[in-house]
């Protein structure tokens, strides 16, 4: 046939992705990496890479018409959304009938787009999550591997305490505080230091000049700074860009033949090429992976797929929320768009929540406090193929947030009693809202962790194919999920490049 082989394809460039390619590189193996996204390191007529939050143009956007942005409105009108031309930008939101999901576009995946909170979840809900994953060795090993690999640091206390540019997270704090409630730093991979020469003036601005959804132009270790370079630099791996895998079928011989778009940043079809693979690894993302793997499954190609391919899929209990303060308790006109603190009430049994302090980084004085809260909902989400579409569909209410919305309210409710303030009901679009309750940042699930596949990854059904990224954690993991996504998938290679590919 006229495709090329490779001996082993890496589908996307996420966290999963780039684990895998970077250990598959160490093990001498050519692999391929195909990102239906571009890669973020041409400025543009401005200079910058990306177009930041205040100013969004077609940079910012995933083939869309208009911008999407999650706080859609600011006394319910519609401030921050701008009409662009559909473009292979860096943020997609990807709406589902009842549930809008967002995702990073390009080399790097999510961690372009994201707030690079790098939180390792507490042992015990690790546990309660995936008890067949041997949670000391997690610990010991592969947590300490991912955190050092995507150069995790800390903020410096003293200067948290002092800098304007987090005034709404002590604000926060405080309120909180007064509820009886504890906050806990979180680590990141921006760089603080360089956040603070920001501060000081003596570096461009990325944090401190409201960069976060659209992607950093500076400050923040994305993928491509970290994984990904080292990846390229074993020599082994290679990266293809704007190439968006279609179909995955198996040959007589075990290997598999990918049909792969190639197109321009327009969006206009360059090339449909067919590349051939011993080893497949799946690291297209929640959305992503499953919906190759249904596709595959429903339409023939791969039929022995399981019955599990869809199944476990939920928003890692996500709410966002909004108080308002009082005229005499302002949260700043300065804030640092990647947040610094979480309210930590995961121990409350009747209502476990981890709420990170997000800021509104707005550029005047709002006196909203913005919350991003992860909840323990125990609901769960089905992706089905639709032949029609020729897309995955999730099957997903409303009413299934409700118990995440309950937990939110809760702690908040508790925050607003003590400081006597209220909710914010203009936030989220036309109509009167105090919880986000219909997108989420963190879709986890869909092919599932000894369910979809072995203890390890492996494809139920077929040999020498693995998903590697989000889609493996059953729908939540009571934090932000990248740490544990790159941990879980530094583990899995590790057994996967020694059990079936040294051997092969
Ligand atoms: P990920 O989604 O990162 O990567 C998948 C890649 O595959 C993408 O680049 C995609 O374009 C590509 N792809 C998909 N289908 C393809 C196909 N068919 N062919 C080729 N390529 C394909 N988490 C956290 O821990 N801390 C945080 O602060 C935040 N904050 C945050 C903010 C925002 C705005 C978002 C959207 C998300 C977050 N997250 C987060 C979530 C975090 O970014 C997310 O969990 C991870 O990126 C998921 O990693 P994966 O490896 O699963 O896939």
């Amino acid at each position: 046939s006229g495709s090329t082989f490779v001996p082993a394809v890496v589908v996307g460039t996420g966290y999963g992705a780039a684990v895998s390619a970077l250990r598959l590189g160490e093990a001498g193996v050519p692999t391929l990496m195909l990102e239906m996204g571009q890669l973020w390191n041409q400025p543009g007529p401005d200079g910058n890479v990306f177009s930041g939050m205040l100013k969004p143009d077609k940079r910012s956007s995933w083939f869309k018409t208009r911008t999407e942005a999650p706080l859609g409105s600011f006394l319910w009108l519609d401030l921050a959304n701008r009409d662009i031309d559909p473009y292979a930008g860096v943020l997609d939101r990807v709406n589902f009938d009842q549930m809008s999901v967002y995702v990073g576009r390009g080399v790097g995946g999510g961690s372009l787009v994201n707030g690079g909170m790098a939180v390792t979840p507490r042992r015990s809900y690790f546990e309660e999550v995936l008890p067949q994953v041997d949670a000391a060795e997690m610990y010991a090993k592969y947590f300490p591997r991912a955190n050092s690999t995507l150069r995790v640091n800390n903020i410096d206390k003293g200067w948290f305490e002092q800098t304007d540019w987090y005034k709404f997270a002590r604000v926060s704090r405080e309120q909180a505080s007064n509820a009886g409630l504890s906050t806990t730093f979180v680590p990141n991979v921006y760089d603080w230091d360089y956040m603070r020469r920001e501060a000081d003036g003596t570096v461009p601005k990325s944090a401190l000049a409201a960069e976060v959804i659209y992607g950093n132009n500076h400050g923040k270790v994305s993928l491509d700074k970290s994984y990904l370079a080292a990846a390229l630099g074993t020599g082994k791996v290679t990266i293809e860009t704007l190439h968006q895998v279609k179909t995955i079928r198996q040959q007589k011989d075990g290997t598999y033949l990918l049909t792969v778009e190639q197109k321009n940043a327009d969006g206009k079809l360059l090339a449909t090429k067919e590349i051939s693979c011993r080893h497949l690894f799946l690291g297209a993302g929640s959305l992503g992976s499953t919906e190759l793997l249904l596709r595959a499954r429903d339409t023939g190609t791969l039929p022995n797929l399981s019955s599990e391919i869809g199944g476990g899929w939920g928003p890692n209990g996500n709410i966002m929320t909004a108080r308002a303060n009082h005229m005499w308790n302002p949260t700043g006109t300065k804030q640092s768009s990647i947040p610094a603190l979480g309210i930590d009430d995961w121990d409350n049994k009747d209502a476990p929540v981890f709420a990170e302090i997000a800021p509104m980084p707005a550029g005047v004085e709002t006196w909203v406090s913005l919350y991003l809260a992860i909840t323990k909902n125990p609901e769960r989400g089905t992706f089905v193929y639709d032949a029609a579409k020729d897309r995955a569909d999730l099957r997903w209410t409303r009413e299934q947030n409700a118990p995440a919305v309950a937990a939110a309210k809760s702690l908040f409710d508790r925050i607003n009693k003590a400081n006597t303030t209220i909710y914010r009901y203009d936030l989220f679009g036309k109509q009167l809202k105090a919880f986000a309750d219909d997108f989420c940042y963190h879709p986890l699930g869909g092919c599932v962790l000894g369910k979809a596949t072995d203890n390890y990854g492996r494809v139920a059904g077929y040999k020498n194919l693995y998903v590697t990224d989000g889609s493996l954690i059953p729908g939540s993991i009571g934090v932000n999920p990248f740490v544990t996504i790159t941990a879980l998938a530094e583990r899995n290679v590790e057994r996967v490049i020694k059990e079936d590919v040294a051997k092969s």
